[in-house]
């Protein structure tokens, strides 16, 4: 059978799960092409294995996601591994980590020497990301999940960068170290019900829940208290819709004069919450 031929027999077979973009993904992968114009040019030729690819379009169509069938993700634009160990990367992820960059390089300059620290990294693709871009820079990936490092490894060598990996809980592995950089995107979900099913059936419980849902940005922002973070510093966080009031409760409490900032997504609502402490640079965020 061609690609032309499973394309149409697959858009008649279109359901919740396999939709248009999931169908060409999934011919895609059996090519080995990563643009979808190489799939059109090739539409003419027959599938490589089509045992494989009944198998996965049937894990698609019972709702397991795309990205666990194929084993891979698309993460700005780069591919990672991804298994059920580790969460599926976001969009919202993507907008974390591109304006993290961005501040890094307005608050330490363009090439910097510095020690970042991606805290819950899972796949590593906060980590990784900003290695590659900022090659002079130490980054440590910590995770509590060992079997969630071991990907975060993996894409490392995937992505031919060096990384330190240290497995424990929140700052426990990094307890000694001194860093200028804190990214995190923690498990930050209060409640089950807000979750999709899919998300609740396939991805890690580690990654998802938080009791409170402020625990870990209270647990990470004690890095102050315990010196971890240079006197000047920089830390970029994924949050959760509804935890503004809080989290700014949280700072202005118990760090008063730190200069913070929330940031939207594209939906407009507050998703990121950005904080530095450098001097002269007030206004960066
Ligand atoms: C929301 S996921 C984020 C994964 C990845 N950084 C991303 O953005 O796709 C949260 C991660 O935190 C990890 N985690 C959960 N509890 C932790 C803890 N106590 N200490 C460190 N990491 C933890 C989970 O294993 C998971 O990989």
């Amino acid at each position: 059978m061609t690609y032309r031929e499973e394309y149409f027999k697959l858009q008649k077979l279109q359901n919740k799960y396999l939709n248009n973009s999931a169908i060409k993904s999934l011919l895609m992968d059996d090519g080995g092409f990563s643009e979808f114009f190489q799939l059109v040019n090739n539409f003419d030729k027959p599938i490589k294995d089509e045992n494989k690819l009944n198998k996965n379009i049937e894990r698609v169509m019972s709702g397991e996601p795309l990205q666990y069938v194929l084993g891979y993700a698309y993460f700005v634009n780069s591919n990672y591994i991804v298994t059920p160990e580790v969460l599926i990367p976001r969009q919202e992820t993507e907008q974390l980590v591109v304006t993290a960059l961005t501040l890094i390089m307005k608050i330490f300059g363009k090439d910097p020497e510095i020690t970042i620290v991606d805290i819950g990294t899972g796949s590593g693709i906060l980590g990784i990301y900003l290695k590659e871009y900022f090659q002079k820079s130490h980054v440590i990936c910590t995770d509590i999940s060992k079997n969630a490092l071991e990907i975060a490894k993996q894409n490392a060598i995937k992505h031919n960068v060096e990384i330190e990996i240290l497995e424990g809980s929140i700052l426990e592995p990094i307890k000694d170290k001194k860093v200028d950089v804190i990214i995190s995107n923690p498990p930050y979900i209060g409640n089950k019900d807000t979750v999709d099913e899919a998300t609740l059936k396939y991805e890690p419980r580690l990654a998802l829940f938080a009791n409170p849902k402020t625990y870990f940005y209270e647990e990470i922002l004690k890095a102050i208290d315990f010196e971890i973070v240079k006197d000047e510093f920089f830390m970029a966080f994924e949050i959760g819709e509804d935890m503004t009031k809080e989290l700014t409760e949280i700072i202005e409490e118990r760090y008063p004069g730190l200069i913070y900032k929330f940031d939207q997504d594209i939906c407009g609502k507050d998703r990121f919450l950005y904080i530095i402490k450098k001097e002269g640079y007030v206004n960066v965020i």
